[in-house]
């Protein structure tokens, strides 16, 4: 589904700047996979999905999304095969559309372009059907402005965009890091949902290991620019945070006295 080779990335190179963000990184991903994804500050879990989803290109290595190499693919090119979320609610929505033209330009994820949306019902039957889900009493304002609603609400209905049409793959770096927590943990339950339904091939970045244990069918971990932990399956559901950390340090050679330092616990 998603194969990744001898990934690198070099931020500016030959300088007193030169950042190695990504060394060699190889993740080969099975359909329906979700893969949750930790590691410390820095390691290079941004830069990763940054390279997948084409924000930039890598300086070697290749991609293939459902065996196509997307490696030099514009970023808009590739977005037909990819849904987004990040940390940031302001990203992923226009402010000043309406809810319903915001979920319109997201139902024609892959279509030719046009450039007026003229507001079918049946359409919006759907929209308030899949807004009514979120349960955050969006159903009845498809014509507010997305600008006026609250960071969860408008992270919500990013999620609702990015699998609306189901992508071949789900992109989610840290999407509930901004909100509160019982805010987060709807998000959260509103991505396990998306992605069971739809099967969707997803990796999820996430800076709390609770989340990484509890969600998924795999777990990487991130170290200076590769992954050097990778479990799955039933290994993956008896994971321990302590046990998690002991295969980190074995397989970074790093020890921590101060694992929250590491990465946050709560
Ligand atoms: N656009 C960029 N320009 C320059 N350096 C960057 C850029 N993005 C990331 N980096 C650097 O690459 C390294 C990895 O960053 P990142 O992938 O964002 O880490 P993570 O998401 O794991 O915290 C860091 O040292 C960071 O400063
Ligand atoms: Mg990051």
């Amino acid at each position: 589904m998603l194969k990744i080779t001898h990934l690198h990335k070099t931020f500016f190179p030959n300088t007193p700047n030169e950042k190695k963000a990504l060394r060699g990184v190889n993740l080969t991903l099975e359909e329906g996979d979700f893969v949750t994804v930790i590691g410390s500050n820095g390691s290079g879990k941004s830069t990763l999905m940054n390279c997948i989803a084409g924000v930039f290109y890598p300086d070697k290595g290749h991609i293939l999304i459902d065996g196509v190499d997307v490696t030099r693919m514009p970023e808009h090119v590739r977005a037909k095969y990819i849904g987004r979320v990040f940390q940031d609610p302001m990203k992923g929505t226009a402010a000043d559309m309406q809810v319903a033209e915001n979920l319109a330009m997201a139902s024609r994820r892959g279509k030719p372009l046009s450039l007026k949306w003229s507001s079918q019902s049946s359409q919006l039957a759907e929209f308030r059907e899949a807004l009514k889900e979120l349960d955050l009493g969006l159903e009845n304002r498809l014509e507010t402005r997305i600008g006026t609603l609250s960071g969860g609400q408008r992270q919500s209905i990013t999620l609702l965009m990015a699998t609306l049409v189901p992508p071949k793959l789900l992109l989610l770096d840290e999407h509930t890091a901004a909100l509160d927590p019982k805010t987060a943990e709807k998000v959260l339950n509103l991505t396990q949902k998306r992605v069971s339904e739809g099967n969707l091939t997803t990796l999820m970045i996430t800076h709390n290991m609770r989340d990484a244990l509890r969600f998924g069918n795999r777990l990487i971990m991130m170290h200076e620019g590769r992954v050097v932990v990778d479990v799955k399956g039933e290994q993956k559901k008896e994971l321990t945070i302590q046990s998690l950390l002991e295969l980190f340090e074995k397989a970074s050679g790093a020890e921590f006295d101060d694992p929250e330092a590491l990465l946050t616990v709560d």
